[in-house]
């Protein structure tokens, strides 16, 4: 799919003031692990979506419109440990009102450190979209910090953790924003999942 146009639409602090008029499909995961990079470089833009070093940079529900058509929607990111805990409480009731409530996403990304072994708190917010039959899929981030075997390895053991509690693999893409990596599967998939 081309991107034609990416524009910054509007950041929400609630449910209610999120956009409920086109598909959307969002990117979750731990602070830091690269969401707001992985937006940026699906669209083209270096700098549409905030990135830092420092984690916790995305604090709002950020929706981008896409081609006039579609929503990318970066999240916050959930397991910021330095936050006070009234912060991260309320960082994790507004993750969790916006995928459990949202009318219009059709798909979650939960973005998982391709060098970092299965994450227990991924694992669980996994489990959480289990129970509640929301449809995700998992981007493997930062691959160009691995080397091929090394990132094929970690894989083989994130899938072998999932295949214990899962009978299906759910779709699992590879990416480097730094790379430009995982751009078309990416897009592809939208494109095939917009109504
Ligand atoms: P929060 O908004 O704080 O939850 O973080 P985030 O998940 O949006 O991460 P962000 O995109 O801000 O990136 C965090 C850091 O990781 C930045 O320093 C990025 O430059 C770096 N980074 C992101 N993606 C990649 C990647 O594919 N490769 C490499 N090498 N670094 C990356
Ligand atoms: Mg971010």
């Amino acid at each position: 799919m081309q991107i034609t146009s990416a524009i910054f639409k509007c950041s929400s602090a609630k449910l209610s003031q999120v956009p409920r008029d086109l598909p959307e499909f969002a990117f979750i995961g731990r602070s830091n692990v690269g969401k707001s990079s992985l937006l940026n470089m699906l669209v083209g833009q270096k700098g549409l979506a905030k990135v830092s070093a420092t984690p916790g940079k995305t604090r709002l529900i950020n929706h981008f419109l896409i081609n006039d058509a579609w929503y990318l929607v970066d999240l916050p990111g959930y397991g910021y440990a330095r936050a006070s805990k009234s912060i991260r409480e309320q960082f994790s009731k507004l993750i969790r009102d916006y995928v459990t409530k949202s009318e219009q996403m059709q798909l979650l990304f939960v973005l998982v450190d391709s060098r970092l072994e299965p994450q227990r708190i991924d694992l669980e917010f996994i489990e959480l979209l289990g129970e509640q039959g929301i449809p995700f899929g998992i981007v493997f981030t930062k691959c160009d910090k691995l080397s091929s075997s090394a990132l094929a390895s970690s894989m083989a053991r994130y899938k072998r953790k999932l295949l214990e509690s899962w009978e299906e693999l759910p779709p699992i893409f590879i990416s480097s924003s730094e790379k430009k990596q995982g751009r078309d599967e990416i897009l592809d998939f939208i494109e095939n999942c917009l109504p």
